[in-house]
């Protein structure tokens, strides 16, 4: 009887690691946007917690007082509303659900995949809090944050680098960057870097980012 029982917890635990690897390959946007989905929703706790409040805290630091912005991947717009004391902000997120709450809030927000921003030369500045590294199509990305900048403005990144640590993957993660990945691909669409620097958020917060290796970079460009 023992011998079933190990027998069928070996099967199930093969099949489902055989549907784990499989999924992407059957159906990569239903499941990565689910998956993505319920992870994302809790992100506002994050925020709420010391180390992601702290660096949001610094990021939010970057942008120049009275100046319209973009909160590209905006959430549930939890910092948008906090832009909004100082700013004309706007929000946008690829959920609608959170987009709902978000306007609920009192913000200005829009449902948009930040891969095809539908903005022209609006903003003075575009907000990027743990944003980028969930790009499948970084330079699309960065080429819409372009088009929808005035001249001069501002693209404000912050993000972990998980290009230094290889071993360990994020699955919402696809734009495992190292500092030069990132650098490179502003320079490459049309960016200056006003200011930079990696942070080691377990030395500075004890807030552990293992598949970053604890380095979140932050970043200001300027568009030419
Ligand atoms: C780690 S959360 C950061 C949220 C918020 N900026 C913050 O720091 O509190 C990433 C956000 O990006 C959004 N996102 C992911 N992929 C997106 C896409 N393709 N287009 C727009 N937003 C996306 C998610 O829904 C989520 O709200």
């Amino acid at each position: 009887m023992r011998g079933i029982i190990i027998f069928f917890k070996k099967l199930a635990s093969k099949l489902l690691s055989i549907f784990f690897n499989l999924r992407l390959f059957l159906a990569p946007n239903v499941f990565l946007k689910t998956e993505q989905y319920f992870y994302e929703r809790k992100i506002e706790n994050m925020q709420k917690s010391s180390g992601y409040a702290d660096f949001s805290k610094l990021l939010r630091s970057f942008i120049p007082p009275s100046v319209k912005v973009l909160d590209s991947g905006c959430n549930k717009g939890f910092e948008t509303i906090i832009i909004s004391k100082t700013n004309d902000v706007v929000g946008a997120d690829l959920y609608s659900s959170f987009i709902r709450i978000a306007k609920k809030r009192g913000v200005e927000a829009y449902v948009m995949d930040f891969h095809n921003l539908s903005f022209f030369k609006e903003f003075d500045c575009v907000y990027s809090n743990n944003i980028l590294e969930h790009a499948q199509f970084p330079e699309k990305v960065v080429r819409g944050v372009n088009q929808s900048l005035k001249k001069g403005g501002l693209f404000i990144i912050g993000m972990p680098l998980d290009g230094y640590n290889l071993k360990i993957k994020d699955p919402a993660h696809f734009f495992r960057a190292t500092e030069k990945n990132v650098i490179d691909l502003l320079k490459n669409e049309g960016f200056y870097i006003n200011y930079k620097v990696i942070i080691d958020t377990k030395q500075k917060w004890q807030w552990k980012i293992p598949s970053a290796n604890n380095k979140l970079l932050v970043c200001v460009a300027k568009k030419f």
